[in-house]
């Protein structure tokens, strides 16, 4: 703590600027430190927070007591290794998505937690879209009926420098995949949200036009345990970029959503226009989901300020490790259905 307020750090400044931004203006929290590799990251957040102080030195963040709550947002494949060291540490984490690249890594999250008493919250800001909650409720209220098909896609595309700026990018040992464990972690987190649990996966996956090892395009088949259908398309490749798609279909209705938008809200025992006023209100969206500026992921900042809420009132933050976890084990498993050629059953 300082001053009365929760201490804040973040590591890494590439997305988590978006974490110093939302740190640096929440009124309980004051921004501390920020660490990065990169000297010209530290200095042009240290140009708009001249009291912060900047390190190359994760163990310096460790070391601070003044620091309650790290920001992990680092490389995916650094996850595991920089939380459990804060956590032992005594600090509270918020992760970046995916929490970890293997559920085993992600496991080990969740087991430093446990042993720790600390707090863990992962990022997963598209769950904080406005038209998501209407969304969810209508499909556990049984507004769309039996529940049976999902499609969902994202179809964006990343050039050859997104992948060269940052080394990590496309590389199996620290993105754990491509389009599918990056880009779409989201929208593969808000499908099994919506649907539940996933029963089976088969996929295949290929590099169609990036110099990378892991994948720039997906396509997967999935049955649901509750029975639904599911399709699901990822890439990094197509352009000019489309929009991201969720669809869920029941046997009394649909709902579309574009981007952050709701498009088509047809539901059983639908009032007098309420589709319209369902469109009206959340037909805007409030994100631009194509958008590459971290800055205006505003989705960050409702996360960043559910932390710290969560350190002060001692509560469970939005989204719990296990939570984020199963996004993991759905991609893991597209993965080795596409290695394998064989459909894989997540039990
Ligand atoms: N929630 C979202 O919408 C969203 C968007 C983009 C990225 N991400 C996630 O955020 C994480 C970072 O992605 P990015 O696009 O910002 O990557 P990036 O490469 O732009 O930034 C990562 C930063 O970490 C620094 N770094 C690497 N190793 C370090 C170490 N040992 N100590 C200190 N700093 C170190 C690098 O210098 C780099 O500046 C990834 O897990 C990614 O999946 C999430």
């Amino acid at each position: 703590m300082k001053n009365g307020k929760i201490g804040y750090a973040v590591a890494g400044l590439g997305v988590g600027v978006s974490h110093v931004n939302a740190a640096a203006t929440n009124p309980k929290s004051e921004l501390i430190a920020v660490c990065d590799l990169k000297q010209d990251r530290l200095n042009a957040v240290k140009a708009n927070n001249p009291d912060v102080t900047t390190c190359t030195d994760f163990g310096d963040l460790l070391a601070n007591p003044e620091i309650d709550i790290i920001s992990v947002a680092l490389p995916s494949g650094l996850h595991a290794e920089y939380t459990v060291r804060a956590l032992e540490a005594g600090k509270h984490v918020l992760c970046e998505k995916p929490i970890e690249i293997t559920v085993e890594k992600a496991l080990k999250i969740e087991e430093a937690r446990v042993r720790t008493g600390k707090k863990v919250g992962v990022i997963f800001q598209m769950r904080s879209n406005a038209c998501m909650l209407p969304f969810k409720n209508a499909v556990d209220e049984g507004r769309l009926g039996r529940l049976i098909l999902a499609t969902f896609s994202l179809k964006w595309f990343r050039d050859q420098n997104y992948f060269d700026s940052s080394g990590w990018r496309g590389t199996w040992a620290m993105d754990g995949g491509g389009s599918l464990m990056n880009q779409s972690v989201h929208s593969v987190d808000l499908m099994q949200w919506l649907m539940g649990d996933v029963e089976s996966i088969t996929s295949t996956i290929g590099v169609y036009n990036h110099n990378i090892e892991t994948e720039d395009l997906t396509a997967s088949i999935l049955k649901f345990k509750n029975g639904a259908t599911g399709t699901f398309v990822s890439s990094t490749c197509i352009t000019p970029s489309r929009s991201v798609y969720l669809q869920v279909y029941g046997t009394e209705g649909l709902i579309e959503v574009e981007n952050d938008a709701i498009k088509t809200w047809k539901v059983r025992d639908m009032a007098e226009g309420e589709e319209e006023e369902m469109i009206k209100t959340y037909g805007g969206g409030n994100f631009s989901a194509v958008s590459s500026n971290p800055t205006l992921l505003t989705g960050h900042t409702a996360q960043v300020n559910d932390m710290i809420d969560a350190v002060l009132e001692d509560r469970d933050p939005q989204v719990m490790p296990l939570e984020a976890i199963k996004a993991v084990k759905i991609i893991t498993s597209a993965y080795e259905s596409a290695r394998t050629g064989k459909t894989v059953y997540l039990g």
